[in-house]
């Protein structure tokens, strides 16, 4: 049976080579080649700062407790995301408060987070959900009247902006991941990107459970004492992975570039299918175009994730609202109806394969599956 994977990497010869070359020389933990990555990950993204850490859950565990956001405090976020958005909020000792999606987007609500601002909340972590980007200007609006910090989940997000804004930009940090599925991976992998030394200074310190010297600068250097002025954990990125990502940041608006196409054939396919929909792009939105989802009758769902996996077709869901997982039923208290739109996309949404090396023959193929277990 011919098998279409749901994704599949773009690591090359000379990633592998470039990983290589760590693995025979002395260094693996942190040191030149996190530091390159650093600065390449800065210049594309337009920040002054990179810190190269193990994943995004990290980022914004990190972030949150950088900022000085813990135990009492409130962060408001979506229910639409990946658990680990609303975990490093937990994770932080701090509370996830949940406001609707946009229908069109999936996105974060803005118009919503005023109503669920209360005297505890501290932060807003908005999420750019399948890599186009929240409404930030509007965010940043209503977290400057309320005089809130932003941390961007930008898991999906590498290569998006809108109106102009990059991911970073007008947050206090920007979190993103290089998990095995994502547009640029290590397997598993983040960073966070900030305009603040001070926030930086401090990520960096907290990566490596808070002590002011790396092994790296203990040995390349004269050797020093190192202290630990802060509680920090163990969240740094390594030379394996950093070398892993550098060239395919390099190739990064080719990949993108490849996947644009991929997704033009899509919508190509799927118009005239009856039954199916897409979200919207935004006029002024880059999309970074992390994932192709679609949307089907909510009672159809769970039967075409079988019946396209039978066909050989990779499929996922993404995502269950967050507030509906049992944890957070059970601790908080959510039930079905919190955050209607949120559960309308979670019901109905299915991710087709999608990366640069998709061919337009499977995309051919996994429509026509579609369409023909649609209208069955
Ligand atoms: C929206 C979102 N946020 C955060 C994460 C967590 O990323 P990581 O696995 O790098 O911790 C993911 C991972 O898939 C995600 O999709």
């Amino acid at each position: 049976m011919r098998k279409i994977e749901f994704f599949r990497h773009s690591i090359e010869e000379t990633d592998i080579e470039r990983v290589s070359a760590v693995l025979r020389s002395l260094f693996l933990t942190t040191g030149k080649e996190v530091g390159e990555f650093e600065e390449k990950f800065s210049s594309y993204s337009g920040r002054k700062h990179t810190v190269g850490l193990t994943s995004c859950t990290a980022a914004l565990h990190l972030s949150l407790i950088s900022l000085g956001i813990g135990t009492g405090d409130e962060v408001i976020t979506t229910p639409m995301s990946f658990c680990a958005t609303a975990n490093a909020v937990l994770h932080a000792g701090a509370v996830p408060v949940f406001v609707d999606v946009e229908k069109e987007t999936g996105n974060m609500n803005a118009d919503l987070i005023e109503s669920a601002v209360t005297k505890k909340t501290k932060a807003i972590i908005p999420v750019h959900l399948y890599g186009q980007m929240c409404d930030m200007k509007k965010i940043r609006t209503v977290a400057d009247k309320y005089d809130l910090k932003i941390i961007e989940d930008a898991a999906h997000a590498v290569e998006a902006s809108r109106d102009g804004v990059r991911a970073g930009q007008l947050s206090e940090s920007a979190c993103f991941s290089f998990y095995a599925t994502k547009n640029i991976t290590s397997g598993e992998g983040g960073a966070i990107c900030t305009d603040s030394e001070a926030l930086a200074e401090t990520v960096r310190m907290s990566r490596l459970h808070g002590i002011d010297k790396g092994a790296s600068e203990r040995y390349s250097k004269r050797f020093q004492q190192y202290d630990m002025p802060l509680l920090g954990w163990k969240y740094n990125m390594d030379n394996i992975h950093a070398a892993l990502l550098i060239g395919q940041l390099e190739r990064i608006d080719t990949l993108w570039e490849r996947r644009r196409k991929v997704w033009d054939v899509y919508k190509e396919f799927l118009r005239d299918i009856e039954g199916v929909e897409t979200l919207t792009t935004v006029p002024g939105a880059r999309h970074a175009m992390h994932l192709f989802t679609v949307l089907v009758a909510a009672e159809k769902r769970d039967p075409l994730l079988w019946s396209l996996q039978e066909k050989g077709i990779g499929v996922a869901v993404n995502f269950k609202p967050i507030h509906l997982l049992k944890y957070y039923k059970e601790r908080f208290g959510y039930r079905e109806g919190d955050y209607p739109v949120a559960e309308e996309i979670g019901k109905r949404t299915i991710s087709l394969p999608f990366y640069p090396s998709l061919k337009e023959e499977e995309v051919r193929f996994v429509a026509a599956a579609l369409k023909s277990e649609i209208e069955k």
